[in-house]
């Protein structure tokens, strides 16, 4: 029923066939508490996944509940408007907020975090991307929906793409066309915003799955990664025709630096790689602790690789130039899970996604200073992000079902050193 990439991500494959509800019961054999609401759960919550699920040990705040159900209902969970009172009523006393808490750095520089609710309940907006006209898009993974925000009217479209297609992460051509990496249909596929119409690149290994990131490089051709599948793959912008050569574990996060040559991340192990784009030769670099899993990846204009050690709670940055590893603790402990990362004008930020609310945090590699903030909506797992023209970052909150901007307001000066 479940299919788990390596490392913590889970997906629920809506393609497989839904267990009983008898049988969801025995695989989850959780004893959930008495009270009003227990019978609804019980009855209109194991469909899709146990309610090992729904009884998490770190619970979630009243507001965070509310949001899960109305994703669940979204999702097709088949209650009534006075059962989701009930509901939330009973998860939210049953299941309360225990999740590691963040600790915030002040500083210099001001940001306002604006969000907004996708149209579409339970879409689970994945990657954003910020297009080259400037359009917000984003991947609703859940339901196969790729959105378009306009910031300037604050309206949205929505693309329907072929059912249980997954999409996962998103990237724009120099024609307008957005490229998506399809996790739950297995392809790589090309959206026309224009007309509609959606071009699929099938997987050209027979043992190829879940296309994970996709990035292109300056002549036009696509890089992805597979993650769990333990791939990397181009597509010829011209032709179309695809190469993938086996790489792992688990290719993650990946990245184009300025001399047009991808980088990733293989976040089963501590490594990086870097992709010759003409022969696809890969070249990796290990990084020196054992038990550091970069997850998503950024660069700085030295072509310096940043990353979020997922497992430890650690900034990490290396050089590929001079073998050059450094390391920097989270504000929020060992325990932050930094996802989403990427760089605006050399400053990095991140995600940490294991406290509640999560974080955005922004570090200056040249003061090595931090300083964060709370994203208002909680964030529910922000996995990626990408900065537009004027430096401000654009989120997706999957689990709250939004996606947000962190702009970038003024520097607070500080009377002698300006910062
Ligand atoms: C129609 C299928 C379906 C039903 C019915 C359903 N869920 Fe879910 N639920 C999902 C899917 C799919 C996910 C996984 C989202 C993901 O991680 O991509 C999920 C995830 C969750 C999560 C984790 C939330 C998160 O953001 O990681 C909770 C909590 C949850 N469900 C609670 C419930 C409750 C409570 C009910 C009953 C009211 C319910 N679910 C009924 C499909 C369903």
């Amino acid at each position: 029923m479940k299919t788990v990439l390596l490392g913590s991500v889970i997906v629920l494959s809506t393609a497989l066939p839904a267990l009983s509800q008898e049988q969801a019961r025995n695989e989850s054999a959780v004893q959930l508490p008495d009270g009003p609401g227990k019978a609804i759960v019980q009855a209109a919550c194991v469909q899709c996944h146990g309610l090992d699920r729904v009884a998490q040990p770190i619970g979630n705040t009243p507001q965070g509940w509310q949001i899960v159900l109305n994703n669940m209902v979204g999702l097709g969970a088949k209650i009534t408007p006075d059962q989701v009172e009930v509901v939330h009523e009973y998860l939210a006393r049953n299941f309360p907020d225990r999740a590691p808490k963040p600790k915030l750095v002040a500083g210099a520089m001001e940001v306002t975090i604006r969000e907004w609710d996708v149209p579409t309940p339970g879409s689970r907006p994945h990657d954003p991307l910020v297009a080259r006209d400037g359009s917000i898009w984003y991947a609703g993974i859940n339901l196969s929906i790729l959105g378009r925000f306009d910031p300037k009217t604050a309206q949205f479209k929505e693309y329907k793409l072929r059912p249980k297609s997954g999409p996962h992460g998103l990237v724009d051509d120099a024609q307008g066309n957005i490229w998506f990496t399809a996790q739950q249909g297995h392809y790589i596929g090309k959206l026309n915003p224009k007309t509609g119409d959606v071009t699929e690149f099938k997987l050209s290994h027979p043992d190829a799955r879940s296309p994970h990131t996709p990035i292109l490089d300056p002549k036009g051709n696509l890089f992805f990664t597979t993650s769990g599948n333990n791939f990397v793959g181009r597509v010829n912008g011209r032709t179309g025709e695809m190469t993938m050569v086996r790489q792992g574990p688990n290719p993650y996060g990946i990245l184009v630096n300025s001399k047009g040559v991808p980088f990733f991340t293989l976040y089963g192990t501590n490594k990086l790689g870097s992709i010759n784009p003409d022969t696809m030769e890969i070249t990796e670099y290990t990084l020196p602790n054992p038990g550091i899993r970069p997850r998503r990846i950024a660069i700085t204009s030295d072509d310096v690789i940043w990353f979020g050690d997922y497992a430890r709670g650690y900034l990490g940055s290396y050089d590929p130039k001079t073998g050059q590893y450094r390391e920097w603790p989270t504000p929020s402990g060992p325990d932050s899970q930094i996802y989403g990362i990427t760089v605006a004008n050399d400053v990095v930020w991140y995600n940490e996604s294991g406290v509640r609310p999560n974080t955005i945090v922004r570090f200056d590699p040249r003061t090595e200073k931090f300083q964060s903030w709370i994203i208002p909506s909680g964030g529910g797992v922000v996995r990626h992000m990408m900065p537009d023209r004027n430096g401000n970052i654009w989120i997706a909150g999957s689990g709250v079902n939004k996606i947000g901007v962190v702009e970038v307001r003024s520097v607070i000066r500080t009377a002698s050193t300006g910062r």
